[in-house]
């Protein structure tokens, strides 16, 4: 190729890439009028506080994580008033879970799809849990508001920017909140790493990376438990479809939403490769699985600007041989923390530009890992951090206090997906992130998470 070549074919790629950011720009602005989107007439639901009360719980999904968390909830004394499954049998098993904690058992719903109605009308509950597939979250949330009750809703939270907006206001219209299950956000790790953000350890905060980096292949294509559903979401777009585990630190690092927000994302995905090698290893040519075709591509990276110039790099791969890894990178002018495994490097600390463990900073282990630690730790959820997650879920029902994460952390990091999504389709360009707070952010508090108890 020529010079004059050269030219011509950086002019049609400009011009190609001009076209991508002009619809791009068409879908910023559809995204605009939704990014501007009035919540409602309601006050916002910034700091306040939970009724204070010892809730009764339901829990609806009472699958593999429905009863990982049932047995933490139990564990943490929740009394458990009714179960909701569309499989009787699993229900059943959930609620002899209950009964072996020494509680009665709970009300079983377990008659079609929208049975949890009737569950969520009951006037004696007042917290529900839901660990459904990501297609009920909306529903079952905004219905459960409605009724009165507060909610706990699994990740990835909603998945359009559309049903963002439809939690937040409905959460101030029914003064009830919506947090999201970000178990990631309660490790042993990243709740040391927080207390030293907040004690200045890195100075200040210039960049992190968080990921979901986990070979779900062969869960993808079992035929119980997730198999069922989740492969179904690799047929319909192609972005970071599940990106809080490795976001909500770096976001609860950087106070977003607090002092902080989520500017503008751009994302770019490779071919989708590893969906389709595994299947044709592992089914057979006249198996219906053969025929789907997988949109979401193998390996995506977005990057976000925050509005005050941070960055933040969030990738997603589940579809190709890989370590489990969250990377869980925070760096600033100080200093650099990164996981798998916990390494850290500080300013003056090391002559020679190694990484050190994390050890040798143990005062900064968090408060709930000190009195809950061991607990947490003999139950195992992830590693311990399911049980503080819902320990602290409850001690901040039962005291009173907000929590800590709360329908503007649920839906900002869950728009992560939708708006990754929208750059993907359109050249990754910029799509810009909606204030869900209207400006609120600018004079909030840090999370509570990161000074209690
Ligand atoms: N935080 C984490 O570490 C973590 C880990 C795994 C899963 N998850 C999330 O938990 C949720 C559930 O995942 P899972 O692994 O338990 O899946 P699963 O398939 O094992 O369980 C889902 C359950 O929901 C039930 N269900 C489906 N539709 C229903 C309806 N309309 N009414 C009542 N029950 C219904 C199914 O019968 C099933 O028992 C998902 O959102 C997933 O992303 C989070």
């Amino acid at each position: 190729m020529n010079f004059d070549d050269k030219e011509i074919s950086f002019a049609s790629w400009s011009r190609r890439r001009f076209m991508q950011m002009s619809a791009a720009t068409a879908v910023a602005a559809n995204l605009g009028s939704l990014a501007h989107a009035e919540a409602s007439g309601s006050a916002t639901m910034i700091d306040v506080p939970f009724q204070k009360k010892d809730p009764r719980v339901v829990l609806i999904g009472t699958g593999g994580r429905g009863t990982n968390l049932l047995q933490n909830l139990l564990a943490a004394d929740a009394q458990m008033v009714g179960l909701c499954d569309l499989v009787k049998e699993k229900a059943e098993h959930a609620a002899s879970l209950v009964v072996a904690a020494g509680q009665k058992k709970p009300e079983l719903y377990t008659d079609g799809p929208h049975d949890f109605e009737k569950m969520l009308s009951r006037q004696d509950v007042d917290l529900v849990v839901i660990a459904t597939p990501w297609v009920w979250h909306t529903e079952m949330a905004i219905f459960g508001m409605k009724h009165g009750k507060d909610v706990a809703l699994e990740v990835p939270g909603v998945t359009t920017i559309e049903d963002c907006w439809k939690i937040v206001k409905t959460s101030e219209e029914t003064r009830k909140h919506c947090m999201m299950l970000e178990n990631c956000c309660y490790g042993y790790n990243e709740t040391l790493i927080l207390r030293m953000v907040h004690a200045g350890k890195f100075g200040e905060l210039l960049y992190g990376e968080g990921a979901y980096l986990h070979d779900l292949r062969e869960e993808l294509f079992s035929t119980a438990g997730e198999g069922l559903w989740r492969r179904a979401e690799h047929l319909k777009r192609d972005g970071n479809i599940y990106p809080t585990h490795g976001l909500g630190p770096v976001a609860n690092y950087m106070g977003i939403q607090r002092g902080d927000r989520f500017g503008y994302i751009v994302s770019m995905s490779t071919p989708q490769r590893g969906l389709d090698a595994y299947r044709k290893e592992h089914l057979k040519a006249d198996d219906p699985r053969m025929a789907e075709k997988y949109v979401t591509g193998d390996m995506n990276t977005s990057m976000i600007k925050t509005v005050n110039g941070l960055t933040i790099t969030v990738k997603h791969a589940v579809a190709n041989p890989h370590p489990y890894d969250r990377i869980n990178l925070i760096a600033g002018t100080k200093g650099v923390f990164q996981d798998y495994p916990p390494r850290i490097y500080l300013d003056g600390q090391n002559s020679d530009e190694s990484w050190e463990p994390i050890d040798k900073w143990k005062e900064y282990q968090h408060p709930l890992w000190k009195t809950e630690g061991e607990i947490a730790q003999k139950l195992g959820g992830h590693g311990g951090m399911d049980y503080i997650m819902l320990y602290r879920l409850l001690q901040c029902v039962r005291e009173g206090l907000p929590p800590d994460i709360d329908v503007y952390d649920t839906a900002a990091w869950s728009s992560v997906a939708p708006l990754s999504v929208a750059s993907v389709s359109h050249g990754s360009a910029p799509v810009e992130f909606p204030d869900f707070t209207r400006g609120k952010w600018k004079q909030r508090k840090v999370s509570a998470i990161a000074t209690q108890v």
